[in-house]
């Protein structure tokens, strides 16, 4: 799959990625970059940290948030020499792009933005004055990552669900543009949503989300990962009883994590009422050590480490450079009439 095309990934540096992050986004994108890589494609990865204070203002939780993210990529197994690794504000040319992009972006497409008009509805309910707390970075947000995406001639765009309105917004730009000069100075990117990526279930059975605190965490202490997989919702059915598997929460979560013959062995158990909720919860809880035990290992090794990663982005934003540069050059040749 996308043999030859240039793919990517951008990631804002807030909230702390929990398990479900890891196996339902961050690990299916690394894979899905390095195909492209091995494909002869292009793959780039960075940290919106542009976006990212929007939201936050505070400096030492930004730098946080931004060690995490940049560890837990390379933790993943991100490769710094297929991936072009880089963090947005290592671009300067960015913000420039996004100024030039300003001028041909329909105010429209701003105020019918998910993320905005998502704040604007919370003020209404909340009977506050619409506008209430909203700043120029979040109601411009979708140019910005224009910018992101059209900098780098990108094919394809990696996205959630709730991100697609934003890319169609960078290919509705950049037509904006190409039309208005009638040549093609920005290539239309596309939106791709992995269909076949599991939503991984939290532990009261809803969407693991942060926001619900129903999460399994990532690379904590086992201690603390055990707490949260002991306190998955069961009932007080005995073991002995049959059970439906698909039924049951500890095996919905166990599909995203174990080998075939794994969750085999542990439907058999419940279906021939051998296995009990402690059995299959320690289960669980083995294939998720055993799943991240490596990765936490070099996810510390990074944190403790940072000025090593301080270099690969500095080396990710080097090779990431030319070809914004480029980009912008078009754009002010055209536009200035150079
Ligand atoms: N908006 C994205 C998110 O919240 C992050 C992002 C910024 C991004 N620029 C991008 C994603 C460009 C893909 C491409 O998840």
């Amino acid at each position: 799959m996308f043999e030859g095309k240039t793919i990517l990934t951008g990631v804002k540096p807030t909230g702390t990625p929990h398990l479900g992050n890891y196996l339902g986004a961050i690990r299916p994108a690394i894979r899905l970059g390095h195909e492209a890589v091995d494909n002869g494609g292009k793959h780039y990865m960075f940290i919106a940290d542009y976006h990212a204070i929007n939201a936050e203002k505070d400096p030492a939780v930004l730098n946080q948030k931004m060690k995490e993210i940049a560890c837990i990529y390379l933790a993943g197994g991100l490769d710094p020499k297929k991936s072009v690794f880089y963090r947005q504000s290592d671009i300067p040319e960015i913000p420039e792009i996004t100024t030039i992009l300003y001028a041909y972006t329909p105010k429209g497409f701003m105020n019918k933005a998910h993320a905005y008009k998502a704040a604007v509805d919370k003020n209404i309910a909340a009977g506050k004055p619409n506008d209430d707390g909203i700043n120029m970075g979040l109601y411009t947000y979708p140019t910005l990552m224009a910018a992101d995406i059209l900098a780098y001639d990108t094919d394809i765009v990696p996205v959630g669900k709730d991100q697609v309105q934003h890319v169609e917004i960078a290919r509705d730009i950049a037509g904006i543009i190409n039309a208005h000069y009638n040549k093609p100075l920005l290539h239309l990117p596309e939106y791709y949503v992995d269909e076949n990526v599991a939503v991984v279930p939290g532990i009261d059975g809803r969407k693991m989300s942060k926001s619900y605190g129903n999460v399994i965490p990532l690379f904590d202490e086992d201690k603390a990962i055990k707490k949260a997989i002991f306190s998955i919702k069961t009932d007080s059915r005995p073991m002995e009883e049959p059970k439906n598997p698909d039924e049951i929460l500890v095996y919905e979560i166990y599909k995203s994590i174990a080998t075939p013959e794994q969750l085999q062995e542990m439907g058999d158990g419940l279906r021939q009422g051998k296995l009990g909720y402690g059995h299959i919860k320690n289960m669980l809880l083995d294939a998720v050590i055993n799943e991240i035990k490596d990765a936490r290992e070099k996810y510390n090794y990074y944190m403790a480490h940072f000025e090593e990663v301080e270099q690969m982005l500095a080396e990710g934003a080097a090779k990431a450079r030319p070809a914004a540069q480029a980009t912008l050059k078009r754009l002010k040749d055209a536009v200035f009439g150079r």
